[in-house]
């Protein structure tokens, strides 16, 4: 099935033609993407953008942006299966041939462009679009090609990874057998591939409780979780993020977590201080998560981790840290984890020392506040940091009025 045909060169050139055409419509028109008339191109990337996605795709570097993964695109109902199209369209075509077309492109006068845009829509509405599931069962193919060279694995690993975005086509994974192949791809040797298959996994997981019961019972969490230790930071990364995504909100996906050791992974993540601050960052808001959801769901004890006083150390120590961000959703994790029944106020005051950490945090924020680039984001971190010093003393006084 894979082809490098003339005509997904062609569909290609179009993507770049109809977004030029876009372009100068926008500008002759004043028309803007929130405009009413359908205006198909208007989550398309920018010329630019596509050209060095071809570039990329040639050379299989990773393209996605760190803070992109975490928030599922709700926009417009996802992306269309044309984008789907023209992604595909750009990994299967010749980089440089897409250059020329959108130089050619380029020397159009505006009332060249416009007329093209009437063309190629209506040649849009001519072709017949292959749908997402089509273009995941391809990708999938060639993932499950082993006589296939480890780039095809990469281009077709980096197509899934946009094509699960959304939610249909997710849910859609495992019954074209995606699943079972992008989870064999975690024991990849190539940890490049092992990090994109994690990061699939998350993105189809990501509040998608569906997809999460599917990928729990193939057992893919215990692969994760050695994952999460890998000293290739990147795939360290996106386990991190597969994980919390794969067991968000599921008390029997977090009930596996706990007895696969999981806390412990966090605990070393957090306690390392050699540890990439990015990894500590997703770590210590799963924490959070975790600790939020044993509240929701009747405040019940939760594992044992949660009341280990080393363990909540090593959360309180991050308080400590210079990255504001890193402080404040160390914030968030130890205001669950004081709301919980099962910690104890005097291990928080005396093993980790939390009055004097939150200290430390307000006279840094009483600089930061007079700093003018910074006097908004530290109002909010003092709010926050105030609210857990609350909680704090409200927990010390009942602790120590009513001894357990
Ligand atoms: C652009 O979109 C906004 C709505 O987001 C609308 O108020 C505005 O009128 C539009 N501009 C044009 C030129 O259509
Ligand atoms: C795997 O890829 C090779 C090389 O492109 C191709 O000849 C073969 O038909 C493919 N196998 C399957 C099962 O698709
Ligand atoms: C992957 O290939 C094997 C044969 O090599 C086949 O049995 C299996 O069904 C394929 N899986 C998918 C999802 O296509
Ligand atoms: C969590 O995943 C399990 C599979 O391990 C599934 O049976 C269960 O329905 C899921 N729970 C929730 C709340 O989504
Ligand atoms: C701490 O993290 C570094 C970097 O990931 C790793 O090489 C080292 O083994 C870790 N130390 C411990 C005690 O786990």
């Amino acid at each position: 099935m894979r082809s490098t045909c003339l005509s997904l060169i062609l569909l290609a050139s179009i993507a770049t033609l109809i977004i030029l055409a876009a372009k100068a419509a926008v500008a002759a028109e004043g028309l803007n993407n929130s405009g009413s008339a359908g205006l198909y191109w208007s989550t398309a990337k920018e010329e630019g953008d596509l050209v060095r996605t071809a570039d990329a795709a040639g050379d299989s570097s990773l393209l996605w942006d760190d803070e992109d993964e975490d928030h599922r695109d709700f926009d417009a109902g996802g992306f269309s299966s044309l984008d789907g199209m023209l992604q595909w369209a750009i990994g299967h075509s010749d980089p440089s041939k897409l250059k020329e077309t959108a130089k050619d492109v380029q020397r159009w006068s505006p009332d060249e462009l416009k007329k093209r845009h009437v063309e190629i829509k209506e040649l849009m509405e001519k072709l017949k679009m292959p749908s997402d599931a089509q273009l995941m069962r391809i990708a999938i193919d060639d993932l499950n090609n082993s006589s296939l060279p480890l780039e095809d694995h990469l281009r077709a690993l980096e197509e899934l990874s946009l094509l699960v975005e959304p939610i249909d086509n997710a849910n859609d994974l495992h019954k074209l057998g995606g699943l079972v192949v992008v989870i064999r791809e975690l024991n990849h040797p190539d940890p490049e591939v092992r990090t994109i298959s994690a990061f699939i996994l998350g993105k189809a997981c990501q509040n998608n409780p569906f997809v999460q019961k599917q990928v729990l019972e193939l057992g893919a969490l215990a692969k994760l979780l050695k994952m999460a230790r890998s000293d290739f930071v990147e795939e360290a990364i996106k386990a991190v993020f597969a994980i919390s995504a794969l067991i968000r909100n599921n008390l029997s996906g977090q009930e596996l977590f706990y007895a696969e050791a999981g806390m412990l992974m966090i605990q070393d993540i957090l306690s390392n201080s050699s540890t990439d601050i990015r990894i500590q960052k997703k770590s210590v808001l799963l924490v959070a998560d975790l600790a939020e959801c044993q509240l929701e769901n009747g405040n019940n004890p939760g594992p044992p981790f949660f009341s280990d006083r080393f363990f909540l150390r090593s959360v309180v120590d991050l308080l400590a840290s210079v990255d504001l961000d890193l402080q404040e959703k160390a914030l968030c994790a130890v205001k669950n984890l004081l709301k919980l029944q099962s910690t104890e106020a005097l291990v928080f005051k005396e093993f980790c020392g939390l009055a004097a950490a939150l200290e430390k945090i307000r006279q840094q924020l009483q600089q930061l506040v007079k700093e003018e680039q910074h006097r908004e984001h530290a109002a909010d971190i003092e709010t926050l940091r105030g609210e857990v010093e609350q909680i704090f003393i409200g927990k010390l006084n009942r602790d120590t009025q009513f001894p357990t």
